[in-house]
């Protein structure tokens, strides 16, 4: 790139910041369908991690999409740069030592793949888990309706690929287990890696 003169190596180094807050960066990957509990198991997650002292920052993609994404629809390529703008941004926010939780559908391995070479080392695969037809069930935001009724186009799971991960770094059924369990499971999982 020409023009472009990247500071990254003035910029105060991340351990300086990870002493200050005593804890570690890193990057929470949350996958799964619409309606299989992401933000909800997120936002427990982050809840305790907060009690507890540690600064996070919670990605959501409906969040993200009123503001950063506004400009982005639903086709693969525009999921794609969806997923490529909060992989750049968690990446960001994990190397100044933030705990970060993703939580996007992120529905095909190569999207996936391509956040995972985007936040390098620190990234972190949680699989929400959860069969379509419970989601459907659900239907929080009542989304599912609309799309079998053909007023929403390319849902995913309905008429847009959602393929199942297959090397999550772990993965909680939320049809299976109750809110705390699927929270607690991660914590433990995740305790060892952002304890400084
Ligand atoms: S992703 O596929 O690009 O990762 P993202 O997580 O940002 O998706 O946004 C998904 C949310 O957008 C859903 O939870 C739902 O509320 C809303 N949504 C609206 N239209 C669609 C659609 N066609 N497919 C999936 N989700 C949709």
């Amino acid at each position: 790139m020409e023009n472009i003169y990247p500071i990254f190596d003035q910029v105060l180094e991340r351990a300086s910041k990870e002493a200050l807050l005593k804890q570690k960066g890193i990057v929470l990957w949350f996958v799964g369908l619409s309606g299989s509990g992401k933000s909800t198991v997120a936002k427990a997650l982050e809840h305790d991690l907060h009690q507890s002292g540690k600064i996070t920052m919670l990605l959501d993609g409906d969040n993200l999409r009123t503001g950063i994404n506004n400009n982005l629809g639903f086709s693969e390529a525009d999921r794609k740069e969806n997923i490529r703008r909060a992989a750049e941004v968690a990446k960001l926010f994990a190397n100044n030592g933030i705990i970060t939780i993703c939580s996007l559908i992120s529905p095909t391995e190569e999207i996936r793949s391509m956040a995972k070479e985007i936040v390098g080392k620190d990234y972190f695969e949680v699989f929400i888990n959860c069969p379509l037809e419970i989601c459907e069930q659900r239907d929080v935001k009542g989304l599912y309706q609309k799309a079998r009724r053909g007023e929403i186009k390319n849902f995913t799971g309905i008429d847009s690929p959602f393929e199942y991960p297959t090397h999550p770094s772990i993965e909680v059924h939320t049809d299976l287990a109750s809110l705390e369990e699927c929270k607690n499971d991660i914590l433990r999982a995740v305790t060892p890696l952002i304890t400084h």
